[in-house]
């Protein structure tokens, strides 16, 4: 039997403290809860998880070379690296998956330096402001475009 197709979940700086920074923003849900939902609907779906976050930018891009070869598309919530990143932009190209980028907050309501994303323009959709569950939304809409 051959193996399932991977969903990679990647999460930038400081998302492993969810629950506890700035829930007014973010909410209360944990880290952890997030990648429990995301392996609910990539398991109903036929796709293998694999969920990660770093607060090291290089293991990110290591990651997402890594990534190229294993997996099917990649759901990024990059968090601030989002509004920073060349190298991060750069390091997404190279898989030539489908991206989906994540946001739990409204970026849009947000300071102005957060309106502009290097990820935006790589990203086949773009889920902002639905809380945690955008994750879920993310994680479908990849499955639709994978086919
Ligand atoms: C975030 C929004 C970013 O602007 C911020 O730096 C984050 C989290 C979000 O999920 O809403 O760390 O990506």
């Amino acid at each position: 039997m051959s193996p399932l197709p991977v969903v990679a979940v990647l999460n930038g700086p400081n998302l492993n403290l969810l629950g506890e920074r700035e829930p007014d923003v973010y909410g209360s849900a944990t880290l952890e809860d997030v990648r429990e939902r995301c392996e609910v609907v990539a398991s109903a779906h036929g796709f293998a998880l694999d969920f990660r976050q770093t607060n090291h930018e290089g293991v990110l891009i290591d990651a997402i070379h890594e990534l190229g070869a294993s997996a099917a598309g990649l759901v990024v919530n990059a968090a601030g690296w989002t509004h920073t990143s060349v190298a991060l932009a750069d390091a997404l190209v190279i898989p030539e998956v489908p991206i989906i980028e994540v946001h739990i907050s409204n970026v849009h309501q947000r300071e102005a330096f957060r309106h502009h994303s290097y990820v935006s323009p790589l990203a086949s959709g773009i889920v902002v402001g639905c809380g945690i569950r955008g994750y879920e939304f993310a994680i479908r809409r990849l499955v639709e475009v994978l086919g």
